[in-house]
């Protein structure tokens, strides 16, 4: 799968926006600043900031505005992984081809890492470049997101409760909707909001979102039965070693594959109206289910 061509230029503005935002490895406290960095630079897709600044350029050109949203996410993006490898949830080693927060640092820095970056989100969204109706607006999207309610720490609940239990599919929807989904969503709808989009547009945008990210978890549960820990840079076929409630677990590889073609082909009508505007997110979400880590 060849990565979209506004790929990698996206993902180096990011990566300059978090050197700008990340406290360096000597400022004091510098443990917790290196662990901070240590996850964020060990090489995620930096899909969310990437979808994010796609949203954003429908509706505005001028990238720099739109950058510390971006960040806000991978931000909180990367402490839901650090968090989600610790010993009380995943129990992983690898993450991002590298031993992971707390097999480096120490479960307590892992912790205190996970709590700085989600509250670095914040800062950087209060700083963002935008008017203050949205920064409001913004804030609202991401916080909700992050949340309990069908947010990401709401799902990673549902997703450690139906381990090795018997999960009936609309759990299972909320699961994926929730701990992934939403977080991808609030991605594209932040990218939206910092464009000046108006509510239908959001709504739009927001649809789009909560399928594609719904499809990226059914992908993520099958490059985990399919792939190799060296492909991924993450333990494989963990899903099953921990009897996840995962898509393939429950209705097989097959039709996984099919659901989340389907998934991206109902989140792509909904991006008819932006026509050739949205070929860029339209290229991203090919991207999210074809990829193979
Ligand atoms: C992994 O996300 C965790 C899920 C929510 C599925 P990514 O596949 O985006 O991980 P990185 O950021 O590239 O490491
Ligand atoms: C994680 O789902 C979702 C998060 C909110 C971090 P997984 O547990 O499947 O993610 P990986 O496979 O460890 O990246
Ligand atoms: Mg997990
Ligand atoms: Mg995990
Ligand atoms: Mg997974």
């Amino acid at each position: 799968m060849k990565l979209p061509h506004f790929f990698e230029e996206d993902h180096r503005l990011v990566d300059a926006e978090l050197e700008r935002l990340l406290p360096a490895d000597n400022e004091r406290p510098s443990l917790i600043h290196q662990a901070m960095r240590y996850s964020v630079f060990a090489g995620g897709k930096r899909v969310r900031p990437i979808l994010c600044i796609e949203a954003f350029r429908i509706f505005s050109r001028e990238r720099a505005a739109v950058l510390p949203v971006a960040c806000a996410l991978e931000f909180i993006h990367t402490y839901s992984l650090i968090h989600d490898d610790l010993p009380a949830l995943d129990n992983d080693d690898l993450r991002r081809g590298r031993p992971t927060c707390h097999k480096k640092f120490g479960e307590a820095m892992a912790i205190l890492a996970g709590d700085a970056l989600l509250t670095l989100a914040f800062e950087a969204l209060a700083g963002a470049p935008v008017n203050p109706a949205e920064r409001v607006d913004l804030i609202q999207e991401v916080a909700s997101a992050a949340g309990t309610r069908d947010g990401m720490v709401g799902g990673q609940v549902a997703d450690l409760e139906a381990a090795g239990k018997e999960v009936k599919p609309e759990m299972l929807e909320y699961i994926h909707r929730s701990k992934t989904a939403a977080l991808i969503r609030a991605s594209i709808v932040s990218g939206a909001i910092a464009g000046g989009a108006s509510r239908e547009d959001q709504d739009r945008l927001r649809t789009f979102g909560g399928l594609i990210g719904w499809a990226f978890q059914v992908t993520d549960d099958i490059l985990d039965v399919e792939e190799s820990s060296a492909a991924l840079g993450k333990t494989a076929g963990k899903d099953q070693a921990q009897q996840k409630a995962t898509y393939p677990a429950l209705f097989g590889l097959e039709k996984s594959h099919e659901f989340a073609r389907e998934l991206a082909a109902r989140a792509m009508a909904a991006l008819e109206r932006f026509g050739t505007r949205a070929a860029n997110l339209r290229e991203l979400g090919e991207f999210l289910v074809l990829r193979r880590a």
